[in-house]
């Protein structure tokens, strides 16, 4: 008999980390050092129950908390959103001297709230955006390595990701000029719609992508729009910009001039606030945010309320910016702890990428040495108790190269400074042996 599933439903691939999970519950005493989770001891436990019982505390706020809002979000969480926004590009453009950015008195419509949505997560944001873009057999360009969940989202639509190198202060132009020329050589660059880019923090790299160079992109694709006959967007991911513990921030492409009609910005609560609220948000240019609406509208028509107004709360009374500057100060001490006992039991060959903000080092072993899930490496440090996220699955599968397979993912997010200690040190020990 045939199968009941859809083509998509058919094409869906399990997810790559659903191996990965099930080792670690399957192993009671595992160091995981591959999740992507926040650190629960950063939770707001207190913030979130002062918030809620406020919130529910009189029927005038608790009722509409409890019932259905609309699609785009609570009006007020948009505009908080939104200053939110302008704040964090306002106060690092003005650190930012050398390319010139929007100022304060220039038309700020790309901070209006009108554009922003409040999204279940960023995920239900990207999500919806790369349906809102593409049809099957389309083209996604996207850092090389990438966020493996959104590789996952192009594989079941059916579409192609392409690559672009990464640098250590972001994407490669001249690698990214190179792809869009040899699309447009082939005939198939009406075919890209988008470039991924996770601009602050990368997962799973560490890097940030210079402002010079996020503007240097936007003008190459303005080059090329024409002989793709449609716009190229840029979807801007900054999902751990407020994990921040060293440098200055930097603005994001909404402050270019003119860059809003072809910015998608996507942005989250869920990281520097809590993963389990799961409250995401985006700024949208016309005709994306029309139509993301009226998809999020057969989604779910509209984020949960009650989790829209512990965050709109929280960031009214200044609570929300109090716990951001606390946690700071704890990733930035368990990514110390990482980077010391890195330096103290990796071989010295494997070269590190370090974080200075984020969740997450990099670490770049000898070429001719596997990290994959089949590989040496990883298969001892499995048996050691220690697991981490291999590279390779980090890659787009791109004909035009062969995937790397020398890295590897550290998070410091959720394990304990003890178990980033034992854990690094079991790591280090297994590749002494093996390299
Ligand atoms: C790069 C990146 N973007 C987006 C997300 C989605 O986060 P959320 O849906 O919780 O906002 C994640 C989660 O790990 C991520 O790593």
């Amino acid at each position: 008999m045939n199968s009941a599933l859809s083509a998509m439903g058919r094409r869906t691939a399990p997810p790559p980390i659903s191996w990965l999970m099930h080792a670690a519950l399957s192993r009671p005493r595992l160091i995981s050092l591959a999740a992507g989770f926040t650190d629960n001891a950063t939770l707001p436990v207190k913030i979130s129950r002062t918030v809620l019982n406020r919130v529910l505390r009189s029927p005038k706020t608790g009722q509409p908390a409890l019932q259905y809002g609309s699609t785009a979000g609570e009006s007020n969480l948009r505009k908080l959103t939104a200053r939110h926004l302008q704040k964090l590009d306002q106060s690092s453009s003005s650190l930012e001297r050398r390319p010139r950015t929007r100022t304060k008195n220039e038309d700020d419509k790309t901070h209006s709230w009108g554009r922003v949505m409040i999204t279940g997560g960023s995920q239900q944001l990207l999500y919806m955006t790369i349906e809102a873009l593409c049809d099957e057999g389309d083209i996604v360009l996207v850092e090389d390595p990438t966020y493996f969940v959104f590789l996952s989202v192009l594989q079941s639509h059916g579409l192609r990701a392409r690559g672009v190198r990464l640098e250590r202060d972001g994407l490669d132009l001249a690698h990214l000029e190179t792809v869009l020329q040899r699309l447009k050589k082939s005939g198939e660059l009406h075919r890209v719609k988008a470039l991924y880019l996770i601009s602050y923090f990368h997962n799973p790299t560490g890097v940030t992508t210079s402002f010079e160079k996020k503007r240097g992109i936007l003008k190459l694709f303005k080059q090329f729009e024409r002989a793709a006959g449609h716009p190229i967007y840029l979807i801007e991911d900054a999902a751990y910009r407020e994990l921040r513990f060293n440098g200055p921030d930097i603005p994001s492409t909404l402050m270019e001039p003119d860059a809003a009609e072809r910015v998608i910005y996507t942005g989250t609560y869920s990281k520097p606030f809590a993963t389990g609220v799961r409250v995401g948000f985006g700024h949208l240019p016309e005709p994306l945010f029309t139509t993301v609406l009226r998809i999020k509208g057969n989604h779910d028509f509209g984020t949960a309320n009650l989790l829209q107004q512990l965050l709109a709360d929280a960031l009214e009374t200044g609570l929300y910016d109090r716990h951001v500057a606390r946690i700071e100060k704890r990733y930035a001490r368990k990514a110390q702890v990482m980077k010391q006992v890195l330096a103290e039991h990796f071989p010295s060959n494997v070269e590190i990428w370090e974080a200075s903000g984020g969740l997450y080092f990099w670490a770049r072993l000898p070429k001719h040495v596997s990290t994959g899930v089949k590989s040496k490496v990883f298969q001892t440090a499995l048996k050691n108790d220690v697991l981490y996220v291999p590279g390779q699955i980090c890659y787009a599968d791109d004909s035009s190269r062969k995937k790397p397979d020398h890295e590897m993912r550290l998070s410091f997010g959720s394990a304990s400074e003890a178990d980033i200690r034992e854990g690094i040190k079991r790591l280090g020990k297994v590749m002494l042996k093996l390299l």
